[in-house]
């Protein structure tokens, strides 16, 4: 454990942890715009995920609000910036960046609830952090990447 995770208080996880609510929220409406308007055939498959995807991130967004209530914080209703653009490769991109960016943050996050002795956060945190890395791989797979 790095001594930067070890020094987090609980007030800058709830911080945290609301920064990556609005993030969830991006997400959510980001899958719902990007599953409308894209188009072409190859994409028929991937169209139909990303409305999966969204309910997923409504439901992280349940579960880190109960979280931040839970740790005594009051969960904001914050909406980071969503990416849009009329090429359809460039959304599935966009979705991708996002995906990796909260695996990324998630990992992080998880250490930090370790290191707070918040074991109930960090399981909920490990069942987000198992769906965003089924997305990031839905999102490569279409991307041939
Ligand atoms: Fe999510
Ligand atoms: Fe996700």
């Amino acid at each position: 454990m790095s001594a930067e995770t070890a020094r987090i208080t609980k007030e800058q996880l709830i911080a945290e942890l609301n920064n990556d609510l609005a993030k969830e929220y991006q997400a959510l409406i980001q899958y719902v715009q990007h599953a409308a308007v894209i188009t072409g055939p190859q994409y028929d498959a991937i169209a139909a995920e990303l409305v999966v995807h969204s309910n997923e991130e409504h439901q992280h967004a349940i579960s880190l609000s109960d979280q931040i209530d839970f740790l005594g914080g009051v969960p904001a209703v914050d909406v980071a910036e969503v990416h849009v653009s009329e090429v359809s490769k460039v959304m599935l991109e966009q979705d991708l960046d996002g995906e990796l960016d909260a695996i990324r943050r998630y990992k992080t996050r998880i250490g930090q609830a370790e290191s707070l002795q918040e074991y109930g956060l960090r399981r909920a945190l490990e069942d987000i952090l198992i769906i965003e890395e089924e997305h990031a791989r839905d999102l490569q797979n279409a991307l041939d990447l």
